[in-house]
């Protein structure tokens, strides 16, 4: 039996009472099933596992994706995308060093995007005060989409959005950029190559999405890879994804997780949008390795 502690107003519990490093039973999986999707984004905290245990936990949802960034995927298990602000002892980055700092839903850019995404820290950053830095915040498609007028739900239900890779990489390093004038991080993306862009052509998912398990329709937009609404002119299409993004951002609908060493943390990427943190720096380090089980084609 496990038992769920809600977190947020509307989103976010905390599953305990399980050890995913062990085997567990149809039976308690099916509970953590209900748990997750009811809940969009759960904990489980003080875990200590191993890249394969998180594979295989992670596994029972569906099929697991391989990012696109492959020099950020762990040897000997890509399904493991390595999050991390950390340099490795070839003077190298340990993993994708930028990730997030925008609104988004992971893949969605893709033509079959992600369901789910489970994002375990082996190293959190702490500052001289004890203050834990680079939470990650979560925003509600499901709760922000319910209470929208129902004149707005019928002009949405007509339309498509276009997401794009090659969008998302070029406002993330336009970012990184100011960033770096302003003197602050010099994080720079690696180029985005012909062969990412060949694996990630734009796509125009319904701007409303059914989800696929529990059948709540969703506002499937996000700041990060949304590049325009098609068939608007640019300024209609600005002026009403703003509109929406400044509407998904109200507190009510949202969850601010504060990161402990050995959370596995897990959110749905159809039902919520999320956004990283970066209020930290070396040489405060962060860990993390991220597994991302494939959805099905948005409707
Ligand atoms: C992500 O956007 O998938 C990662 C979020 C984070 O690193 O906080």
């Amino acid at each position: 039996m496990i038992e769920v502690v809600k977190l947020g107003q509307n989103i976010g519990a905390e599953i305990k009472g399980v050890d995913l490093s062990k085997p567990m039973s149809n039976e308690v999986f099916q509970e953590i099933f209900k748990a997750f999707f009811e809940n969009e984004v759960v904990v489980f905290r003080d875990q200590n596992l191993q890249p394969s245990d998180q594979v295989s936990f992670a596994r029972r949802f569906g099929d697991l994706e391989k990012h696109v960034r492959k020099e950020s995927l762990l040897k000997g298990m890509e399904e493991i995308f390595i999050i991390s602000n950390m340099i490795g002892d070839d003077g190298k980055p340990v993993g994708a060093q930028d990730v997030g700092r925008f609104w988004h839903s992971d893949l969605s850019y893709k033509k079959i995007p992600s369901m789910l995404s489970a994002l375990y820290s082996i190293v959190i950053p702490v500052d001289a005060n004890g203050i834990t830095k680079g939470d990650t915040q979560y925003s509600s498609a499901t709760h922000a989409y319910v209470t929208l007028p129902d004149e707005l739900k019928l002009k949405l239900s007509e339309l498509k959005a276009v997401h794009s890779y090659k969008y998302y990489r070029t406002i993330n390093r336009e970012a990184q950029s100011i960033d770096a004038q302003n003197g602050g991080k010099k994080v720079m993306e690696p180029p985005l190559t012909e062969a990412m862009l060949m694996a990630t052509p734009d796509v125009n998912p319904p701007l409303v999405r059914t989800h696929p398990v529990t059948k709540k329709k969703c506002l499937f937009i996000n700041e990060g890879h949304t590049s325009h609404v098609e068939g608007m002119s640019a300024e209609e299409s600005k002026e009403l994804l703003s509109s929406l993004y400044g509407h998904m951002a109200k507190p009510e609908f949202k969850y601010v997780h504060k990161w402990k060493k050995g959370d596995l943390l897990m959110w749905d990427n159809c039902a919520l949008q999320h956004k990283a943190t970066f209020d930290y720096e070396l040489p405060l380090q962060r860990l993390m390795h991220r597994t991302t089980v494939r959805g099905s084609e948005p409707y």
